[in-house]
């Protein structure tokens, strides 16, 4: 009697087992299924860039569409330096100490010294990148006919050789990193700031008539923010 139960008993599980089974089979071959711990299947994935409202399985719909309207990737606390390999190259990553205003222009143009040599080969890297980025306003010998200006759709900058003959390496660096006027925008977002200096030393080759010119003397004023060493 007790192990007929138990047989019938064993019968009934085995049944309900395969019934089981085989209802995983059917259906939907896409669905996840019954989800045991939802959570574990939905984590939430922070990417930059990407939107990241909650989930609205958790939250209202009010939170997440709040969530939606916000950045996900956030700017850097304010003073925060980016790391850099190179011990030698860590300066370039150092904040800016001068100001977009005319007294910030002034103040690079005296105490702001270019921290790359002047040399034929920094010249040549220069050169690739006025190439790329400056000749089509300011033309091969920087006398401000670039093929854009020749066309007659833009206004002509003024001559590397003529007006522009002295202006110092601290404000031309200054003019690339925050643009000069309205005509000149500023290169900070398409060069680092290797590549502006490395630029500027062939600006300053070309106000010189294609000579390599000797590094400008430090400043004299030394309660002004420290130049880039
Ligand atoms: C879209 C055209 C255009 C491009 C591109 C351009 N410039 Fe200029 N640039 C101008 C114009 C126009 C001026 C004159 C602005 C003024 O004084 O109103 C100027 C002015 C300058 C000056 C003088 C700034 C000063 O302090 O008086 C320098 C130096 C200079 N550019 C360098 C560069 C370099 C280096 C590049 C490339 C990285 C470059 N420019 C790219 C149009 C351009």
């Amino acid at each position: 009697m007790l192990s007929r139960t138990m047989r019938t008993l064993h019968q009934l599980i085995g049944l309900s087992g395969a019934a089981l089974l085989l209802a995983s089979c059917g259906g939907d071959p896409n669905s996840p299924g019954l989800e045991y711990m939802p959570d574990m299947y939905r984590s939430p994935a922070v990417e930059a860039y990407v939107d990241y409202g909650q989930d609205p399985y958790y939250f209202e719909d009010s939170v997440v569409l709040k969530q939606r309207g916000t950045q996900s990737a956030r700017l850097p606390v304010a003073g925060t330096i980016p790391f850099a390999a190179s011990q030698e190259k860590a300066h370039f990553n150092f904040p800016y100490p001068y100001p977009a205003t005319i007294e910030g222009y002034e103040a690079a143009g005296a105490n702001l010294r270019s921290p790359i040599p002047m040399t034929q080969e920094n010249v040549d890297k220069g050169k690739v990148i006025y190439e790329k980025f400056c000749q089509h306003c300011h033309g091969a010998k920087g006398d401000g006919e670039g093929s854009v200006v020749k066309n007659g759709n833009y206004p002509q900058p003024p001559s590397y050789t003529g007006p522009l003959k002295d202006l110092p390496e601290g404000k031309i660096f200054h003019s690339l990193m925050y643009g000069r006027n309205v005509a000149m925008g500023s290169h900070a977002g398409q060069l680092t700031k290797e590549e502006r200096w490395l630029v500027t030393r062939y600006v300053q080759y070309l106000q010189n008539g294609g000579t390599l010119v000797a590094a400008a003397p430090a400043p004299a004023d030394t309660t002004a923010p420290a130049p880039l060493k």
